[in-house]
């Protein structure tokens, strides 16, 4: 069974209020749960985790591999146009890393249009609201796959 550490970053707790026209009305907890239904049909266990903190983030990527999860699924969220530490971590954690996010970054302001950490992780997916979630973790354990071409 593959262990995979869900990372969801800053006010990513306040989803359902939040900007609600961006980022859509489900919850993190709704999102989590379709997450865990999406993992237990592919004999996936997840282990979630959210935080406002970047160097929390950094520490969750840094002792990924020592807690024996085999790849994490993140969505960054702010950090991801800003923190050159998220990034550092990510290419030092030695896991196949997919990026997510909700919106479709590159149709909005155009702070949002380079993230720092598409460069350094094994894929992106953005812009399906929660969808993108389910299909980043099929992506990533499509990509754990042992038996794939
Ligand atoms: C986000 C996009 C980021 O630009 C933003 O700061 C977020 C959420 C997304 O999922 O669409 O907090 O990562």
């Amino acid at each position: 069974m593959k262990k995979i550490l869900v990372i969801h970053g800053p006010n990513l707790n306040l989803l359902g209020t939040r900007e609600p026209g961006v980022y859509g009305r489900l919850t993190l907890d709704k999102i989590n749960q379709m997450l865990k239904s999406a993992a237990k049909k592919s004999a996936a266990r997840l282990v979630i985790k959210q935080s406002n903190h970047e160097g929390q983030i950094v520490d969750l990527l840094g002792q990924a591999k020592k807690h024996k999860f085999q790849g994490i699924l993140i969505n960054p969220a702010a950090y991801t146009h800003t923190s050159v530490a998220v990034r550092d971590a990510v290419a030092a954690c030695g896991l196949n890393v997919v990026e997510v996010h909700l919106s479709n970054i590159y149709s909005r302001e155009k702070f949002r249009h380079k993230s720092l950490i598409s460069p350094v992780a094994s894929g992106t997916i953005l812009g399906f609201g929660p969808q993108s979630y389910i299909l980043g973790l099929a992506a990533l354990l499509d990509l754990l796959d042992p038996a794939r071409c």
